[in-house]
Order: C-alpha cells, then structure tokens, then sequence
C-alpha cells in the first residue's frame, strides 16, 4: 500500500514515475516494454506501442470512501476489485476515517494509516491511499487513467457537493471527473430516511450519469451473516462496474406460491 501525504511512506514518486502514472503505466506493466519510437517518423507504431501497453497495464478504479455508515462495502468492494486485477487509488475524507476506524479494523495514527487489518499484503501492494485533502493526488485531473469511480458509502454531505458540482476534496474532485470525462461513477449514498434535498440529489447526480445505487441488501440470496449482507450490496456495484466476480448473491428463482 502507497500513501501519498505520509512522512513514513516509501519516497515520492519523482517526476519519470508520475508522468508514468499520468500515463496509467505502472513500473511492472513498462518494465520490459520497448520504448515509443521518434513520432515524427514511428507515429503509427507508437500508437500501437501505446494501444499494447493499454491492454496489459492493470485497470484503476478511484474508491472514495466518505462519511457515512457503511465503510465494510468499501473495504470488501476494494478486496475484490484487486482480485479481479484491479489497482485501486483510496480516497478517505475525514469523516470517513472517523467512520472506517469505527466499523472496521482499520487505524489512523497521526494522520498514517494501518490497513493491515483490512487487506493481506497482496491486496495492500496494489491500493495507493490518499487523504481527500490532498487536491493535488493525481486523480484529481482528467488525464489520470481511471477506468471507474465508485463513492461507497456516499454521505449526504457528498452526494449534494456531487449533485451541485463542488469540488472541495479529492473524493467530490475525483467524481467530478469520472462525470466529465464520462467515465462510471458509481454512488452508493446511504442514509435513512432521506429528506427531498438528498431525494433530488439522487436524482440531480442520476441524470447527469451517474450510477446511483443506495446500500440497500435484498434477502432473496438468503444471507446468514453481515458478511453476506455486504456481498449482496458489493456484487452490485461490481456488476455495475463490469467487474467480473464469483460472489453468491444471484437469484434462483423461486417456486409460486
Ligand atoms: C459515526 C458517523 C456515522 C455517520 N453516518 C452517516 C450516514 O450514514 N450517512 C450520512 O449521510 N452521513 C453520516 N454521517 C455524517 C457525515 O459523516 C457528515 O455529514 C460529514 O460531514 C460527511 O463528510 P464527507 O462527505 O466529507 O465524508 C455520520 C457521521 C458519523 C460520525
């Protein structure tokens, strides 16, 4: 796991390893890769460079995290994103640490995150943190190569910025972007009940293009345990994302009665 703001994390990204990232390139995906030709003579042959390596690098999804109940889809929907050959750049506002440290085993000591008890170390390596106040993180911009967003849980608080286009942290900045660039966005509010404000939010962000999709479990999969409560509510955004996944949250049908 990468953070971006921390004095403790690994060094920062000098300026080779961010325009690499800008690209959507990672160190392992261009390792070994021949570099572009001159374009002036090679134009078509780099575009196929380029198109190759787009097809190999792994795909990134922006997960926000913010303040609202809920934080356990966030770290299940990260978990099996990765497993899927995802990367994923976290974004966590403040009051969603507050939340995440409570629902889940996560710690924020002094600003520095221990997710070690969220994820193994497998997942961890591939999930770049980011504090939401840090406006300057690469997916801030456009031209930082996400394939999705999802926002899960999505406070109210996050779903009007959404809705009424403010941009005050990486999370609302990011979403923002995915709208622009008409890329998913994915949003998954969670609050009850709802006033008409956050009722017309929904469907401010819904007719803009957002996919909106509140943490609402159905039963007809038989859940036994929270855990499969979360499946249900994860499958679905998966699904919504066109990330395969093998959870057991479809359908049978079932006999009339
Ligand atoms: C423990 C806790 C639980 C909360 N649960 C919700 C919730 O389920 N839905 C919601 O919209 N806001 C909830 N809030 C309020 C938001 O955290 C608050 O509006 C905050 O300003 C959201 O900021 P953010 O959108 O930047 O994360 C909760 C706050 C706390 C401290």
């Amino acid at each position: 796991m990468s953070k971006r703001n921390s004095a403790r994390q690994k060094k920062a990204p000098d300026r080779a390893e961010r325009e690499e990232r800008l690209r959507g390139g990672s160190p392992e995906t261009l390792r070994g890769g021949s570099p572009d030709p001159p374009r002036d003579k090679h134009c078509a042959a780099g575009q196929e460079t380029r198109r190759a390596m787009s097809r190999n690098r792994p795909r990134t999804l922006v997960v926000g995290v913010t303040g609202a109940s809920g934080a356990p889809y966030a770290v299940r929907l990260v978990e099996r994103a990765v497993r899927a050959g995802r990367r994923i750049e976290l974004i966590i506002t403040a009051a969603g640490r507050l939340v995440l440290a409570d629902e889940t085993p996560a710690r924020f000591i002094a600003g520095v995150p221990d997710f070690s008890g969220l994820w193994p170390a497998d997942v961890l390596a591939k999930v770049t943190y980011t504090p939401a106040e840090e406006l300057a993180a690469p997916p801030a911009s456009g031209s930082f190569d996400a394939e999705a967003a999802v926002i899960l849980p999505c406070s109210m608080n996050t779903l009007a910025a959404l809705a009424h286009g403010f941009s005050a942290n990486l999370v609302q900045r990011a979403g923002a972007v995915a709208l622009k660039e008409g890329r998913p966005l994915v949003v998954v509010p969670r609050e009850m009940p709802m006033t008409p404000i956050d009722l017309e939010n929904m469907a401010r962000l819904a007719a803009a293009g957002a996919i909106v999709m509140p943490a609402a479990p159905a039963f007809y999969h038989h859940p036994r345990s929270v855990a499969d409560l979360v499946d249900f509510v994860v499958a679905k955004v998966l699904d919504h994302l066109g990330i395969e996944h093998n959870l057991a949250v479809r359908w049978p049908g079932c006999e009339k009665v």
